[in-house]
C-alpha cells in the first residue's frame, strides 16, 4: 500500500443528460455523505453536465471534485466545438482527463496534442489526469512497458511542476477498458512502477514520489482492493462502475 492519499475518479464518458447527471451526482453525494471518504474523489461528467454537477457539489456540500474529460489548448478563438481551460474553470472544474485511449483511437489525438493539453491545463491550474496504456497486441509482444513509458515521456516533454499534486497519471490498458477483462494487480504494479521511474526522469525524484498513479480498466467494487494494495497504484479511474452511485461509493469506501 502506498503512502500517497488514494484518488478515485469516475469517468462518465458520453453518458447522462444534464438532468440525469444532476440526479447521479446527488445520489453519489448521498451515498458518500454517510461515509466521510478518506480518499480524494473526482467525478468527470460530459461538458454539458459540468455546471449541474458543480451545483450539487456546492449546494449539497458533496465530497467530490469536478473533472472534465477533455480540453483544447488554445485560450479562445475560432475553434468550433472546442472548450478552453478558462471555460472549464468558470464552472468549477479542477481536474481534466487527457489522452484517454478513446480520444487517441477514435479522434486521432497524438502525443503532441496531449502534450499541448497538459501544458495548457497546468498553466491554468487545472490538474491533468494523464491517461496512458497499451493495446492487446503490444502486451502480447511484451512491449507494454516501453510503450507506456514512451507515451508518458512524450506527454510530459518540456513540462515541469513544483508540487506533485499538480498532476495525476492513469494507467489504463486498452484491452481492459469496458471489456470486463482486468489486468491483475501485478500487471498494474509492473507498469505503474515503470511510470513512476519515468516521472522521476521527467520531473525529478521528489515530485515523482508524490504523483498519484491510478489504474483503470474494468475496475469495480469486487477487484479494487487488490490494486490498492500495490505500492505504486494510488487509486482508480473508473468508467462503467462510476455510473452506478452505490458501486462507485463502495469503491471510494474501499480506498
Ligand atoms: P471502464 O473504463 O472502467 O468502464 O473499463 C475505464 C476508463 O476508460 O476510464
Amino acid at each position: 500500500m502506498s503512502s500517497r492519499k488514494h484518488l478515485i475518479a469516475g469517468n462518465w464518458k458520453m453518458n447522462e443528460t444534464y438532468s440525469e447527471g444532476v440526479v447521479l451526482a446527488q445520489e453519489l453525494a448521498n451515498a458518500l455523505s454517510s461515509q466521510k471518504p478518506e480518499a480524494d474523489v473526482v467525478v468527470c461528467p460530459p461538458f454539458v453536465d459540468l455546471k449541474g454537477v458543480q451545483g450539487v457539489v456546492e449546494f449539497d456540500n458533496a465530497p467530490f471534485a469536478l473533472g472534465a474529460q477533455n480540453v483544447y489548448w488554445e485560450p479562445s478563438g475560432a475553434f468550433t466545438g472546442e472548450i478552453s481551460c478558462d471555460m472549464l474553470k468558470s464552472v468549477g472544474t479542477t481536474y481534466c482527463i487527457i489522452g484517454h485511449s478513446e480520444r487517441r483511437d477514435y479522434f486521432h489525438e497524438t502525443d503532441a496534442d496531449i502534450n499541448k493539453k497538459c501544458k495548457a491545463l497546468l498553466a491554468a491550474g487545472i490538474i491533468p489526469i494523464l491517461c496512458c496504456g497499451e493495446a492487446e497486441d503490444v502486451r502480447d509482444a511484451k512491449q507494454h512497458v516501453e510503450f507506456v513509458v514512451a507515451q508518458i515521456k512524450a506527454a510530459l516533454e518540456g513540462v515541469s511542476i513544483k508540487d506533485a499534486n499538480e498532476l495525476v497519471i492513469a494507467y489504463e490498458p486498452i484491452w481492459a477498458i469496458g471489456t470486463g477483462k482486468t489486468a491483475t494487480p501485478e500487471d498494474a504494479e509492473e507498469v505503474c512502477a515503470a511510470i513512476r521511474e519515468t516521472l522521476a526522469t521527467c520531473l525529478g525524484a521528489d515530485i515523482a514520489e508524490g504523483v498519484r498513479v491510478l489504474y483503470g480498466g474494468s475496475a469495480k467494487p469486487g477487484n479494487i482492493a487488490g490494486f490498492l494494495e500495490k505500492e505504486n497504484v494510488d487509486g482508480a479511474l473508473v468508467g462503467g462502475a462510476s455510473l452506478v452511485a452505490s458501486d462507485f461509493a463502495e469503491m471510494v469506501n474501499r480506498a
